[in-house]
């Protein structure tokens, strides 16, 4: 792994972290069911079980959640949850949700991932030698905390960026990253990440 431009102890401390919140997430809701988790999850479809599928004010698409990392889903529920990250929809949707709910949606989620690819497609940009050391090289992070990029929307990656900038979404690392970033790194981060092959899908709609 490439670890140029960040500094080390940043990278064990966020490994460090995450390790300890996500053991302690494990123990406090117990193993996920996914099948359990795939009947909680219908009313999550109606909007990421839909291909494309846009949010609007700001309009960005609906991020592909199926087949991203167990661990950072149950981390994302919980920010909306405690009101770290912001978004009116969201928030409503992951109150209704008990720990065991997340555990069994969350669990469900990452089974129905598809293929991730290992070839790299085009070319990385320069501002993305920051993000290697967690994210790894095509967008497929390198702890289970950490959120897969590969594959996902163009204009969710980017929204993200900028949610880290204005503090609408509130996660120490991240927040340090995104404030170094132009907007044209910001476009040429979303458009290579978006363009690699993960595991993230449309989630599946089977009933
Ligand atoms: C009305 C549409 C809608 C519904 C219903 C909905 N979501 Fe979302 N979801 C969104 C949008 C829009 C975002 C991006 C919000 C943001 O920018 O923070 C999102 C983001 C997420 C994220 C963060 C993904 C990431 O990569 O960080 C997770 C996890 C998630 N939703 C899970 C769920 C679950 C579980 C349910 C059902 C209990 C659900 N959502 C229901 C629209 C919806
Ligand atoms: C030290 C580790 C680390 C580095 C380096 C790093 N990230 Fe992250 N990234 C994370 C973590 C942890 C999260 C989840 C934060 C949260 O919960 O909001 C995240 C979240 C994200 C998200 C949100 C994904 C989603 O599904 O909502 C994007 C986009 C992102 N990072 C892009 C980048 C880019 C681009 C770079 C390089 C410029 C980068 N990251 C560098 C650890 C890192």
């Amino acid at each position: 792994m490439k670890l140029s431009g960040l500094p080390q102890p940043l990278v064990a401390a966020a490994l460090l972290v995450g390790s300890i919140l996500g053991g302690s997430n494990a123990l406090a809701q117990g193993a996920g069911d996914p099948a359990a988790g795939e009947k909680k999850a219908y009313t999550c479809l109606g909007c990421h079980g839909i291909q494309h599928y846009v949010n609007v004010y700001p309009s960005y698409h609906v991020p592909l959640i199926a087949g991203q990392n167990a661990a950072y889903l149950t981390a994302a529920l919980q920010a909306y949850q405690s009101g770290e990250r912001q978004h009116q929809t969201m928030q409503a949707n992951a109150d209704l949700l008990s720990d065991q709910d997340i555990a069994d949606i969350t669990s469900w989620l990452e089974s129905v991932g598809g293929e991730a690819g290992t070839d790299q497609k085009g070319e990385a940009p320069d501002a993305a030698t920051t993000c290697v050391a967690c994210h790894g090289p095509t967008g497929l992070s390198a702890a289970p905390q950490w959120p897969a990029l590969a594959g996902q929307y163009k204009s969710y990656i980017e929204q993200s960026l900028k949610s880290y900038q204005t503090g609408e979404r509130n996660n120490a690392i991240m927040m340090g990253i995104a404030a170094t970033l132009s907007d044209d790194d910001i476009r040429d981060l979303a458009e290579y990440y978006s363009a690699q092959q993960g595991p993230l899908v449309t989630a599946p709609i089977n009933n």
